[in-house]
């Protein structure tokens, strides 16, 4: 079978040294040769890591979708346009699709299985949710059986790297982001990492695929870890519970909810011994119980061996259909089915607000455990609705106060 690889970046790296170069098991020994043609970058005269011949190097599309020998292209570049206008046109043109882009996936997910249908190809995108892990063919699996009602996952490396750091070494927010973009795992822009798009759209994959229906980033409530502080971790410790960034998504009967949020967890939870860039995901179907799946979730070798097991997939099942639809219409319920008990640090600016802020928590709280540490109140409440805590701290940033929360996941 000859192949495309449309980026030579990191991901596309490692899948030109798994094929091209026999890199592992597989291909050492395939009945079937698989040779990558072609390969698409931006700039053909950059100096690679790999040696890749120069008459397999282009930049043009066109070569590659025009070529009848291309059965499968391999999707590597990232971003959103020209990558989703490319695999439309590459199935249009009868080639499988395989990409690890989250981004395109999570926007036009049931545009692109429907083309896929339309087009008797197959469209796969196991490495665009938890690089390495094989979570979305374990979803299909699952789904084959059971309905699935919750999927809970740690998906972001560069966030779980940074919380780890912190509650292991008691260093700021800040100084653990700078170390975590001199080591190259955060962009100079953090803000997909820690503001939860990144997670979100990871979220929205498995979700839609769980739940039979097509749920978007935009459908997602999300709130960042930008203001999780040193004395946070260091309350946490005391508590007993460690703080994770979850994406969190619930289904009951056509409902859903959704959340990427900080929420703590008992440190005896599995999740919470799930450090720097590892991920878990977790769903729980209604026969087999909850189930969990571990590993890196980014990378060179981790997400292109996910990339080359949709290659194989590909070569394996030729003429299978994909049972996927996302037909089914649900009602997008926010954050109804997010209730807990929650932890609050709320800094006060000066001494006559105290009061102010201790009846603002009373009105929400009458049980509570409280503490005031100089200028700092740390409160955990009884259990309450996610809705009740977002208006609390909504009035509580509106008088000048600033504050960090999270829900305690018993
Ligand atoms: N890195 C990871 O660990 C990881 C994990 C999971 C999923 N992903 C996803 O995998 C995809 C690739 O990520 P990456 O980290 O490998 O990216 P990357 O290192 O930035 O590499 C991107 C590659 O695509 C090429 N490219 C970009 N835009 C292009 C265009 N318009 N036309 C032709 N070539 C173009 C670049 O060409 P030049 O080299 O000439 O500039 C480069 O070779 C993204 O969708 C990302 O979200 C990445």
């Amino acid at each position: 079978m000859k192949i495309a690889l449309l980026g030579m970046g990191t991901v596309g790296t490692g899948v030109y040294e798994i094929i091209n170069e026999e890199k592992g098991n597989y291909f050492a020994n395939a009945q079937e040769k698989v040779n990558i043609k072609k390969v698409l970058v931006r700039d053909k005269k950059k100096k690679r890591k790999l040696d890749v011949p120069d008459d397999m190097l282009t930049d043009s599309f066109d070569e590659i979708l025009n070529d009848e020998e291309i059965e499968t292209i391999i999707f590597a570049m990232g971003g959103m346009e020209p990558e989703y206008t490319y695999m439309k046109e590459a199935m249009k043109s009868k080639k499988h699709v395989i990409t690890a882009n989250k981004a395109v996936v999570s926007e036009y997910l049931d545009t692109l299985l429907n083309l896929a249908e339309q087009n008797d190809v197959m469209f796969l995108f196991e490495a665009s949710v938890g690089g390495g892990i094989p979570i979305i063919t374990s979803l299909k699996e699952t789904l084959k059986i059971n309905r699935i009602d919750e999927i809970k996952g740690i998906l972001n490396g560069t966030s779980n790297f940074i919380l780890s750091k912190m509650s292991s070494e008691g260093r700021d927010f800040s100084q653990v982001l700078k170390e975590a973009q001199d080591l190259g795992f955060a962009e100079a822009d953090p803000s997909a990492d820690i503001d939860g798009f990144d997670v979100s759209r990871k979220l929205a994959i498995l979700s839609s695929l769980a739940f039979g229906c097509h749920i978007k980033d935009e459908d997602i409530y999300k709130r960042g870890i930008r203001e999780v502080s040193k004395s946070d971790m260091e309350m946490f410790d005391n508590l007993g519970y460690v703080l994770k960034y979850l994406a969190h998504s619930k289904m009951e009967s056509d409902n859903y909810c959704a959340t990427v949020e900080p929420v703590l967890l008992s440190s005896k939870n599995i999740m919470s011994n799930v450090n720097e860039e590892f991920n878990i995901v977790s769903i729980h179907g209604n026969i087999i119980g909850e189930l969990q799946f571990y590993g890196k979730g980014a990378g060179k070798n981790a997400t292109a061996n996910a990339v080359v097991g949709d290659l194989l997939y590909i070569i394996n099942n030729e003429n299978k259909k994909e049972d996927i639809s996302l037909d089914r219409i649900m009602e997008n319920r926010k954050l109804d089915a997010f209730k807990g008990k929650y932890y609050m640090r709320i800094d006060i600016k000066n001494h006559e607000e105290f009061k102010n802020i201790i009846d603002m928590v009373d009105e929400i709280s009458k049980v509570k455990k409280m503490m005031v540490e100089k200028s700092q109140i740390f409160v955990v409440t009884e259990e309450l609705s996610a809705y009740t805590v977002n208006d609390l701290a909504q009035k509580i940033n509106e008088s000048g106060n600033s504050l960090f929360y999270a829900r305690i996941v018993e």
